[in-house]
């Protein structure tokens, strides 16, 4: 097991990658000594579907540690990441007679820890959060870092807290019943995480993403290198007060504009920001900050990765400006993208309208 501890002020916790969910119980046992106690009463937040594969196991786990354990779930996809969602768990929490000694417990991918971390953030003004990602893209990215919460209609993510997990726990034998759509999903922020920081990252991946689309890896030393990435970034920048933290949205602008104008349920998270990484390199070139010949590596690197690089159909250009606008890096009404200057390094940029627009139109199908 890799043990990565993020260095904040006041919320230090484990992210442990490459344990077993067998021993989550005990797990919680060993590393959540700095709340006052173990939590006594857990509540699963699930998909049924998740639940099939490894909700017994959890439950023997947890009671076998003296957790008491029952389940909360709600159905598949971005599209229930709401404010509805979120109700239906506060009436489970209570139900489960929760109170400030329990916990609970986001077992799933990013919008079941979205979700449920903002539950836990604000139920009883907040209780003890352990994540349990089960996809590649939650194992590196959205079970860190602390952002939790829920879309609305008319901006993705638009409504959260920062809120930081009591414990992460990877089960990276959870990735075999992945299915592979989510595998090539969550390798798009892998490929982020190569963009921004880490070019030796970007140069393994290349050799190793074969031209057929196959993603043999050992998923321990990447998941925990982008695990270490997301921690060392959160822990200069906890709350993105100091913009260091935007880096991690490099792809996502336009991304999660296009996730909001398609109704969240055309592309999965992973296939917006591949597109919109697509648009940023697009834009750095036209910049001069970066040159042809690694933009090339970039959407070649995705495209072997399966991932798309274009719109799979026109969107209106008005809507999507006008989204891109909500984005939270706006600041005084200008536009602020990620834009990367070399494999490995991005900036956070003011970009015109007009260029956007053309970062746009460079994604078109
Ligand atoms: N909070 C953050 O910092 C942050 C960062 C990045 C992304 N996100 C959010 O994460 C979400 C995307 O997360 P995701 O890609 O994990 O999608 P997801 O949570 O929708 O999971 C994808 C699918 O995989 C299934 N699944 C999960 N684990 C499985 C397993 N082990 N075996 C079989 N099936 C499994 C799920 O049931 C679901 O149908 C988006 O809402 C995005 O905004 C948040």
């Amino acid at each position: 097991m890799i043990l990565i501890r993020p260095r904040l002020k006041n919320s230090s916790y484990p992210i442990c990658v490459g344990c077993s969910l067998k021993d989550l119980g005990k797990g919680i046992q060993k590393f959540i000594f700095h709340l006052n106690r173990t939590p006594n009463k857990a509540l699963l937040v699930t998909h049924p579907s998740i639940k099939n594969l490894y909700g017994s196991l959890i439950m023997k786990s947890l009671t076998h540690s003296k957790i008491k354990s029952s389940f909360a779930f709600f159905p598949e996809g971005e599209e229930y990441k709401n404010l509805k969602t979120v109700q239906l768990l506060y009436k489970k929490c209570i139900e489960a007679k929760l109170d400030r000694t329990s916990c609970i417990v986001a077992l799933g991918g990013g919008v079941i820890g979205d979700t449920a971390g903002f539950v836990a953030a604000t139920y009883l003004r907040g209780i003890p959060l352990i994540h349990v990602p089960t996809t590649l893209l939650a194992m590196v990215d959205s079970s860190i870092g602390g952002k939790v919460g829920v879309d609305l209609a008319e901006a993705k993510n638009s409504i959260g807290a920062f809120y930081q997990p009591a414990l992460v726990w990877s089960d990276l034998e959870t990735l075999k019943t992945l299915p592979k759509a989510e595998l090539k999903n969550g390798m798009a922020e892998v490929i982020k995480y190569g963009v921004i920081k880490d070019p030796k990252l970007f140069e393994q991946l290349e050799k190793r993403i074969s031209k057929n689309g196959q993603l043999t890896f050992n998923f321990s030393s990447i998941v925990a290198r982008c695990a270490k990435i997301k921690a060392d970034v959160i822990s200069q920048d906890e709350k993105e007060t100091k913009g260091l933290r935007e880096i991690l949205n490099f792809g996502h602008t336009l991304g999660h504009a296009i996730e909001t104008e398609t109704g969240y349920s055309a592309y999965k998270h992973g296939e917006a920001i591949s597109i919109g990484m697509c648009a940023a390199g697009f834009i750095a070139e036209k910049f001069r900050m970066w040159s042809a010949s690694e933009n090339l590596r970039l959407s070649r690197i995705l495209k072997s990765a399966g991932l798309p690089i274009r719109l799979k159909k026109t969107l209106p250009l008005k809507n999507l400006l006008t989204l891109l606008f909500r984005d939270k890096k706006v600041l005084s009404e200008d536009l602020r993208f990620v834009l990367p200057t070399q494999i490995g390094k991005v900036v956070v940029k003011k970009i015109p309208s007009a260029l956007a627009l053309q970062g746009i139109q460079s994604i078109e199908p």
